[in-house]
C-alpha cells in the first residue's frame, strides 16, 4: 500500500515504481531524515498539535529506527519509493497508528529540501577538514623548500627563477580561497525550509524558529515556494567543488609533467604510483592523472544540476529528485581526491638539482640583466632591446648569459661591468624579489608564517 494511495484505483506499474523510486540513492540521508523528523515531532508537541506523549513515542521510535538501520537490521524497499516514506513506513510498523501523525504539517517537498541541506552540511564539515589537511601539507613542504630554486614558467616556457616553496604557496593561496568559498556556501545552505510544506506552508501554527534552533540552522527560509523549489545550495556546492578540482587538476598536471624523465623535478613514491601490465619499466603518476580526470566528472555534476534546474516552473518538480546523484557524486569524488592528495605530495621527493639546473637554462635571468641596466640609468625599453640582442647572440653561440665574457657583454652595453655575474646569478635573482608576494626565501618565509596563523585560526572555526 502506497502512503499516497488513497486517490488511486489501480496499482502502480512495476516499471513506474522502479523508475520513480529514489531509495537506491537517497537512503544515504537516513540519519538526516530522522534528525529532521525528530525536530519536527518535538515541535508538533510544543505547539499542541500532537501530545507530548505521542511526540515522545514517535521520537523514541525514530531513534530506534536510526540504530537499527545503522546495525543493518532494516531493509529499505523500492515500493516505499524514497528515504522519507521508507522511514515513515518503518515508524508505523514499529509504533503503530501513531506513526501516521508524524507527517502532519509537512510535505516530502520541504522534508527533502531539509534532508539534502543537513546531509550537505555534514559532508561539508568533513571536506573542510580534508582541505585544511592539504593546506597543512603544503605549508610543511613549502617550508622545506624555501631555497629550492626552480624555473617559473609562462606559456610553459622558462620565464624567471622562483623557488619550489613559492610555487607550492601559490596553490596554498588558491585553496585558501576555496576554503572561503566553502564557508560562504555554508552560510546560504543553512536556511531551514521545514514549514514550507508542499509549497504554500501550512495552516498549523508551527514554530519554525524552534526547529531551526534544534537543527542548528542560521535562519529560516523566508518564502515557502522558494524553500521547497530551489537547489541553488547544491549548485553552489558543486561550483565550489568544480573550482577546487580545477585547482587540484592544475597541480596534478604539473606533478605529471614534473614526474616525466624530461623534467625529472619530482619522484613520486612507489606507494602513490602504479605500473604497466606490459611495460615492466613503467611507473606512472596515476593518482595525479585521476585527480585531473575526475575534475571533468565534477564539472559534469555541476552542469547536471544547472541543466536540471533550468526552466523548472515553481515550485517542486520531480526533476529535482535528480539532484542527489550528481551532488553525492561530487561530494564523494572531491573527498577521495582530498584524501589521497596530501600523502601523495608528502611522500614525493623533489629533485633540487634538476630544478636548479633547469632554472639556469632558458635565460631565466634575462629580465634581471635588463634590470641591471636600468639600475645604471638605461630606460627599461632600451635595456630590454640590449638584453634581447645579447640573448640572441648567446643562442647563436650556444652560451648562457653567465658564460659571456665582459668584453662581449660590453658590445651590447658599455654600462655593464664585472658585477653583472653576481647580479644575474639565479639565486641572486630570486633573493632580490623580496617584496610581499615575491619568491625570495625571506618573503616566502613571511608568507608561510602568515599562512600558518591563518590556518590555526580557521582550524578552530567551522
Ligand atoms: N524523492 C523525492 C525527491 O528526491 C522526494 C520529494 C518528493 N515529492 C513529491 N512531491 N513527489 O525529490
Amino acid at each position: 500500500m502506497k502512503l499516497w494511495g488513497g486517490r488511486f484505483a489501480k496499482q502502480t506499474d512495476k516499471l513506474t515504481e522502479d523508475f520513480n523510486a529514489s531509495i537506491g540513492f537517497d537512503s544515504r540521508m537516513y540519519q538526516q531524515d530522522i534528525q529532521g523528523s525528530i525536530a519536527h515531532a518535538a515541535m508538533l508537541a510544543r505547539q499542541g498539535i500532537i501530545s507530548e506523549q505521542e511526540s515522545h513515542q514517535i521520537i523514541t521510535g525514530l531513534e530506534e529506527i536510526g540504530q537499527e538501520l545503522e546495525d543493518g537490521q532494516l531493509q529499505f524497499s523500492v515500493a516505499a519509493e524514497d528515504v522519507h516514506m521508507n522511514i515513515e513506513t518503518f515508524l508505523t510498523a514499529k509504533i503503530g497508528e501513531l506513526g501516521k501523525k508524524l507527517h502532519t504539517a509537512r510535505s516530502r517537498n520541504d522534508q527533502v529540501s531539509l534532508d539534502v541541506r543537513l546531509y550537505l552540511r555534514d559532508e561539508m564539515a568533513e571536506l573542510r577538514k580534508l582541505l585544511l589537511v592539504l593546506e597543512d601539507a603544503l605549508l610543511k613542504l613549502a617550508s622545506q623548500h624555501l631555497d629550492t630554486i626552480m624555473p617559473g614558467y609562462t606559456h610553459l616556457q622558462k620565464a624567471q627563477p622562483i623557488t619550489l616553496a613559492h610555487h607550492l604557496m601559490a596553490y596554498f593561496e588558491m585553496l585558501r580561497r576555496d576554503l572561503g568559498r566553502l564557508d560562504d556556501c555554508r552560510q546560504r545552505l543553512l536556511s531551514m525550509p521545514l514549514g514550507s510544506g508542499a509549497l504554500a506552508a501550512t495552516g498549523f501554527p508551527l514554530d519554525r524558529e524552534f526547529v531551526r534552533q534544534q537543527l542548528g540552522f542560521i535562519e529560516i527560509t523566508r518564502n515557502s515556494l522558494d524553500g521547497v523549489s530551489d537547489r541553488d545550495f547544491a549548485i553552489e556546492f558543486c561550483s565550489w567543488a568544480s573550482i577546487l578540482m580545477m585547482h587540484l587538476s592544475r597541480f596534478s598536471e604539473e606533478i605529471i609533467l614534473w614526474a616525466s624523465e624530461e623534467f625529472s623535478f619530482v619522484t613520486l613514491d612507489d606507494g602513490f604510483s602504479t605500473g604497466s601490465s606490459i611495460m615492466p619499466q613503467k611507473k606512472n603518476p596515476d593518482v595525479a592523472e585521476l585527480v585531473r580526470g575526475k575534475t571533468g566528472r565534477v564539472y559534469g555534476d555541476l552542469i547536471t544540476l544547472l541543466t536540471m534546474m533550468k526552466s523548472l516552473p515553481l515550485a517542486y518538480n520531480k526533476d529535482m529528485q535528480e539532484d542527489k546523484e550528481a551532488l553525492f557524486d561530487a561530494i564523494d569524488t572531491v573527498k577521495k581526491c582530498l584524501l589521497v592528495f596530501p600523502p601523495m605530495l608528502l611522500t614525493s621527493r623533489f629533485n633540487q638539482e634538476a630544478m636548479a639546473r633547469a632554472a639556469r637554462g632558458g635565460f631565466t635571468n634575462a629580465t634581471d640583466m635588463a634590470d641591471y641596466l636600468v639600475n645604471r640609468g638605461l630606460p627599461f625599453r632600451d635595456a630590454h632591446e640590449a638584453v634581447g640582442k645579447t640573448v640572441r647572440y648567446c643562442i647563436d653561440n650556444r652560451l648562457t648569459l653567465d658564460e659571456l665574457d665582459l668584453a662581449t657583454y660590453r658590445q651590447f652595453s658599455p654600462l655593464i661591468e664585472d658585477d653583472i655575474y653576481e647580479f644575474i646569478d639565479v639565486k641572486a635573482c630570486v633573493a632580490r624579489r623580496r617584496i610581499p608576494g615575491g619568491p625570495a626565501p625571506e618573503a616566502v618565509q613571511a608568507a608561510i608564517e602568515e599562512a600558518r596563523q591563518w590556518l590555526a585560526g580557521v582550524q578552530n572555526e567551522g
